[in-house]
């Protein structure tokens, strides 16, 4: 099989961070099934937002390579226990149709559904489902793992109260390109970075940019952009999700290329205080005890 056929259908490996990303999330549910292990009541649900096709391709010196994708690494946990329901939403019909594959083909015996949809739907039709009499029964593990800005802020304000321990890929490098260094942003973009922020274009403005110390041929002192706009676009996010949605979040894991450079912060936010003390253990293994 060429190296094209080979690829078809599956997600593209980023780099390192991936696999940081991924022992995260998996550490992570292994503790959540933990909690609940001698709780067989408790019914819990696993939702990933952008779940991928269960594989992810990985090209090393030539050598074509497959690593486990989200889905998979969650699937086959099943010790202490299983989660009672999987559901999985990715956009893309045939990585769709290649997850539906496997779990057909691999995990028959697990309750998983598969839709192809976008996220940001399926977020609201998750937070109809959990303030029903049949939902509030259920602690949720969410994984929101987009490669870009698709996440909608209103998507997320929609999940507020809930019983969700929800992880988050904040594609703050992405986001960070969009701020232009001069401030002239298109109104393209400037919708995307609204949509995504929840805020206004004078608050992207004010938080973002700050008055130029160089002044332009006539006088008129002009904008320049703020240093650091990654971590405080972090900063940003996290804290309006503190202040508006759920109680806590967890500090962030940076997630870098391999030159060092921040591609995504990746943080959990949850309604729960051990859930809060959990997930920072697993950020940063070395300095809390679980
Ligand atoms: C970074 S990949 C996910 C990788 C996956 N979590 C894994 O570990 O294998 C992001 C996925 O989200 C899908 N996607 C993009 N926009 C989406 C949207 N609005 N809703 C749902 N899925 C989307 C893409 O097709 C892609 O497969």
């Amino acid at each position: 099989m060429s190296l094209s056929e080979n690829k078809q259908n599956k997600n593209e490996f980023g780099g390192l961070w991936t696999v940081e990303k991924l022992e995260i999330l998996e550490t992570y549910a292994r503790q959540f099934l933990k909690v609940f292990k001698n709780k067989s009541s408790a019914k819990l649900l696993y939702f990933d937002g952008f779940a991928g096709s269960g594989e992810i391709s990985h090209i090393n010196n030539g050598i074509y390579n497959t690593i486990e994708g989200s889905t998979k690494r969650i699937l086959d946990i099943n010790e202490p226990r299983s989660f009672n329901i999987y559901y999985f939403v990715e956009k893309n019909k045939p990585l769709a149709d290649s997850l539906q594959e496997m779990i057909n083909r691999d995990y028959q015996s697990k309750k998983a559904y598969v839709v192809s949809k976008d996220c940001n739907e399926k977020l609201r039709d998750l937070a109809i489902f959990l303030n029903s009499a049949k939902g509030k029964h259920y602690k949720v593990l969410a994984f929101i793992d987009p490669k870009g800005m698709q996440l909608k802020w209103e998507s997320l304000e929609a999940l507020k109260g809930l019983n969700i321990d929800l992880w988050i890929l904040n594609p703050t490098s992405g986001c960070n390109r969009l701020l232009k260094t001069n401030g002239n942003i298109s109104t393209e973009w400037k919708n995307r970075l609204k949509l995504f922020l929840g805020i206004k274009e004078d608050e992207i403005m004010d938080y973002f940019y700050k008055p130029s110390s160089q002044q332009n041929l006539f006088g008129f002192s002009e904008i320049e952009k703020e240093r650091d706009s990654i971590q405080k676009l972090h900063e940003l996010y996290a804290t309006r999700i503190k202040q508006n949605i759920f109680k806590y979040v967890t500090e962030p894991k940076v997630l870098r290329d391999s030159k060092g450079r921040i591609l995504f912060h990746f943080f959990m936010a949850t309604n729960n205080d051990i859930a809060l003390r959990i997930g920072n253990s697993v950020v940063n293994p070395k300095f809390t005890k679980i």
